[in-house]
């Protein structure tokens, strides 16, 4: 089948400073939609600063963000981000119900209850825990957390996803049970998905493409074989280490 590489998010001439420091200068980002693309590189490398910039929770000090055609402005700001969900590697739980929890952003973007409700009940469902939805949202485990966190983000029935590390405060069996779930609904939904990570034995459960990063610049990108060398996972290069191609 012939599949049209349409653009989801696009990136022109970024340049994010931060305390008088330049943090990210990249010239061209885009990220094709129904695509998960992994974003990896050293502690520092700017990872954090390029998915919140993206997600226009933070603002460059230069560039053009292009989503599905139409260019970021401080007018649209708002509009766009709605279209957006992010998770980070703290769910942030509010201090409710687990059901609330995944209501209350519905009902932020005008949802009545009546429709919220059957949407979050859907998502609590498909991340396997529907049981815990009358359970106090603080008092769960980080892996049921991290769930909800999840139930949360894909309710929103986001355009684009942004991950942050959102496995890496979980042990190994919660954090697997964790990745196959979410792997299955990343293929379902299509979701475009932007996904941070220091694991990579987690990145061909989810990823097709990957970017990497260095010093506030990407220096590589491509398929997972391209970008982190070829099987068997989990002995990978270290692509920040490898010669340029
Ligand atoms: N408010 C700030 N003022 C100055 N420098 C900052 C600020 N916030 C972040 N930085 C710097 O920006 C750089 C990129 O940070 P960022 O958190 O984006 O990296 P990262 O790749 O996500 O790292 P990690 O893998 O540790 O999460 C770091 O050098 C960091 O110290
Ligand atoms: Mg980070």
């Amino acid at each position: 089948m012939n599949r049209k590489n349409t653009i989801a998010l696009k990136a022109e001439n970024l340049k994010l400073v931060k305390g008088g420091k330049e943090i990210l200068c990249i010239d061209d980002f885009a990220l094709s939609e129904g695509e998960v693309t992994a974003l990896v590189g050293p502690n520092g490398a700017g990872k954090t600063s390029l998915l919140l910039t993206l997600a226009l929770l933070e603002r460059p000090a230069q560039g053009k963000l292009h989503f599905n055609g139409t260019v970021a402005t401080h007018q649209n700001t708002l509009f766009l981000r709605r279209q957006m969900a992010v998770v980070f590697q703290e769910p942030l739980l509010m201090d409710t119900t687990v059901l609330a929890n995944v209501m209350t952003g519905l009902q932020m973007r005008g949802l009545p209850a009546r429709l919220a409700r059957p949407r979050a009940e859907d998502w609590l469902n498909r991340l396997g825990i529907a049981h815990l939805k009358k359970r106090q949202a603080l008092r769960l485990s980080g892996g049921e957390a991290q769930r909800v966190n999840l139930a949360r983000a894909f309710a929103l029935e986001p355009k684009i996803l942004f991950l942050d590390e959102p496995f890496a405060a979980l042990d190994y069996p919660t954090r697997k049970s964790l990745l196959q779930d979410l792997g299955k609904i990343l293929s379902e939904t299509k979701v475009t998905t932007l996904f941070v990570t220091h694991d990579y034995t987690e990145i061909p459960c989810l990823a097709q493409r990957v970017v990497v990063m260095l010093n506030g610049r990407l220096i590589k990108s491509g398929t997972v074989e391209e970008a982190l060398g070829a099987a068997p996972f989990p002995q990978i290069s270290i692509p920040w280490e490898l010669p340029q191609a």
